[in-house]
């Protein structure tokens, strides 16, 4: 029977070619967004991939989204924590906001949607979760003290509950994502990613986010049954780990 999978953001970016690289591939797909209703519904009819709105940074929420994914379509298999946001600004300038917007939905989303889905992997003793988390929750970045601080977060909890669940035929790896052709980055003001940011990336070019869905699908697969607690980086060569 086909695998269940819910990719978070996964509408846009690098979630859209997650999920849609995961339906190419035989999985039963779902797909959550935060905000924006004309993309997800764009994305839902040309993919057919279910679409659910919730916030992930309301633990309640989540509850009540997984509930009916799982209604809908099966136990969640593999589990794709994607979704997040950037509010930068150098710490002597960000604002509470910025703080607790970042670490409320990268890290605080990352506990409310994997508490959902852990007790029943542990039951049916089989499980792949795959964090999203960052080169700059790696190597840290000017500007982004809350989000390499949450991304920074992601590999902790991605490596403490690999060991909670190896026994249970679940495996918990993270990709750190490099520079990436999505809307993120566009909140980077050009001339930053001309002299600091491409120069630094030794491919000499962004990646694209079918370049992630590759990594994902390979981590969500049998053949990456021996990988758990791992950080996979793609990022062009820009941070050597
Ligand atoms: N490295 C070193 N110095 C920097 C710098 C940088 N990246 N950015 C700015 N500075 C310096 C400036 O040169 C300036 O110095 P002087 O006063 O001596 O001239 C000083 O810092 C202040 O510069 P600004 O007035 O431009 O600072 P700002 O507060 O308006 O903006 C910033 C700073 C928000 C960090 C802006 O530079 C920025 O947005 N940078 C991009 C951050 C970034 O890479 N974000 C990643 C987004 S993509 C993502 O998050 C996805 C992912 O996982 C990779």
């Amino acid at each position: 029977m086909a695998r269940v999978a819910l990719v978070t953001g996964g509408t846009r970016g690098i979630g859209a070619a997650t999920a849609r690289a995961l339906k190419a591939s035989g999985y039963v797909v779902a797909a959550t967004y935060a905000g924006n209703a004309e993309a997800a519904h764009a994305f839902q009819a040309e993919t057919g991939i279910t679409v659910q709105r919730w916030d992930i940074s309301d633990f309640d929420a989540c509850t009540l989204g997984v509930k009916a994914v799982e209604a809908a379509l099966g136990p969640i298999d593999v589990m794709v924590n994607n979704a997040g946001i950037a509010r930068d600004a150098a710490l002597h300038k960000m604002t509470r906001e910025h703080w607790d917007a970042v670490i409320r939905t990268n890290l605080d989303g990352l506990f409310n949607m994997c508490r959902q889905v852990i007790e029943g992997m542990r039951e049916r003793k089989f499980g792949r979760i795959i964090t999203i988390s960052s080169i700059n929750g790696q190597k840290g970045q000017f500007g982004q003290t809350n989000y390499s601080a949450a991304k920074a977060g992601e590999l902790g909890f991605t490596k403490a509950l690999a060991l909670e669940t190896a026994r249970f035929g679940i495996t918990v790896n993270a990709i750190c994502p490099g520079y990436i052709h999505t809307d993120m980055l566009d909140a980077v003001p050009a001339d930053v990613m001309e002299k600091s940011i491409l120069p630094q990336i030794p491919l000499g070019r962004l990646g694209r986010p079918e370049e992630i869905a590759r990594a994902v699908l390979f981590l969500a697969s049998e053949d990456a049954g021996f990988i758990t607690g791992s950080t996979l980086s793609v990022n062009g060569g820009q941070y050597l780990s």
